[in-house]
């Protein structure tokens, strides 16, 4: 992989530098920064090399429509109290813009392009939206591990037009997991959870031969709850999805990895509700599941007992309600308690989970903490990322 940082020449160098910026966001302010402060570094090392810098990223799921909802304008304010910089929001239509308009004004270092899936063509991976892009600049930097699991065109398209590197964090994370996946040591515990079903539940049956437990929790969860014949009311569930859990069953009986999923549960009617412990036949139609009840807690602290190395993306609930937050409180603690006797080896990924982590103050109790949460469970799976393939 060719990183930016042993590049000599970049005076005056038209960088396209590709970000993920999608940061969680409550009541319209930003709730953690972490992936902000994570790509200071290389804000910084090109402003020395004295680079023009065109940021992209993506916030949120756009669906390809401009929606102000998914402006990237509080994120870019954020970035210019950090690095101390002007930087230069274009909202203007992607297609306007031209390489010599860009930095006509000295005073412009750095201009920071609109949410990039405002285009259906990012998503779409497609190639004139990315040789566009491509003509903005001299070279193309991925600094953006966290979405590198993408197809997308500013990710995987572009390095087909333009001399790609990779950026300092995006080593950073790679050197770090690939640490973990070389020298990991076993009992080895794998908890994911969260809300982003359909990344998720396709890759766990790949990952069940790779590991000894294997934990589900958070929305995912629901489909299992569901297939094993429980009404889950209201709950988030990814739809046709029976096929995909009956084979992680299937698989797991063919290896020696146990896969854990909610014995009971906390529900609410609404997302702010108070919590109620439910056992999984007393779910009713209008409930929806929002946390792991008492005895999977118990359970999922056992098992994280009698682990030596545990992996975790994705909250086991709806964190951000206090009421639905202690399963992945305790998960937490329970982590942070063998760390403390340098029991475990533990490493947490995704911007949900390290805003958890972030919000409970135990960050720096855990070895490792990747802001990425789909493409490090990619990662474990032995993929080669279409992101990091280009830079390849
Ligand atoms: C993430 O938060 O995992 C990345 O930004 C990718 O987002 P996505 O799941 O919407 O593609």
């Amino acid at each position: 992989m060719n990183n930016i940082k042993d590049q000599e020449n970049l005076n005056q160098k038209k960088v396209l530098l590709r970000l993920d910026l999608n940061v969680p966001f409550k009541d319209g302010l930003i709730s953690d920064e972490t992936r902000i402060n994570k790509i200071v570094p290389i804000l910084d090392f090109l402003i020395k090399k004295k680079s023009n810098i065109i940021i992209i990223s993506h916030v949120g799921r756009p669906k390809g429509k401009v929606n102000k909802t998914y402006s990237l304008k509080p994120i870019c304010e954020n970035l210019e109290k950090k690095i101390k910089k002007k930087i230069k929001l274009l909202d203007n239509d992607i297609y306007t813009l031209k390489k010599e308009d860009l930095f006509k004004n000295t005073d412009n270092q750095i201009v920071f392009l609109e949410n990039i899936r405002f285009y259906k063509e990012e998503e779409k991976n497609d190639a004139s939206f990315a040789k566009h892009l491509a003509s903005l600049a001299d070279l193309y930097v991925n600094d953006a591990f966290s979405c590198s699991h993408r197809s997308h065109a500013s990710i995987s398209k572009i390095t087909e037009f333009l001399p790609s590197f990779a950026g300092l964090q995006l080593e950073t994370e790679i050197d770090a997991l690939k640490k973990v996946t070389t020298e990991i040591k076993k009992p080895i515990t794998c908890i994911i959870g969260g809300s982003k079903i359909s990344t998720k539940i396709g890759l766990i049956k790949n990952l069940i031969p790779k590991f000894d437990n294997i934990i589900i929790v958070g929305g995912m969860a629901n489909n299992i709850i569901s297939y094993k014949g429980n009404n889950i009311g209201k709950s988030i569930k990814e739809r046709d999805c029976e096929t995909t859990v009956k084979e992680i069953f299937e698989t797991s009986k063919n290896h020696s990895c146990q896969v854990s999923f909610p014995i009971d549960v906390l529900v609410g009617k609404n997302i702010d509700d108070k919590s109620k412990v439910k056992e999984l036949s007393d779910i009713e139609n209008d409930d929806m599941i929002l946390d792991i009840g008492p005895k999977t807690i118990e359970k999922i602290k056992n098992i994280i007992e009698n682990s030596t190395t545990v992996l975790w993306n994705g909250p086991a609930g709806y964190f951000e309600n206090p009421n639905f937050a202690r399963g992945s409180h305790e998960i937490a603690k329970q982590i942070v308690k063998k760390n403390k006797d340098s029991s475990i080896y533990s490493v947490i990924g995704g911007g949900d989970t390290v805003a958890l982590i972030n919000q409970m103050n135990v960050a720096q109790e855990f070895n490792f903490v990747s802001t990425a949460g789909g493409a490090f469970l990619e990662y474990l799976e032995g993929k080669e990322l279409p992101g990091i393939k280009g830079l390849n």
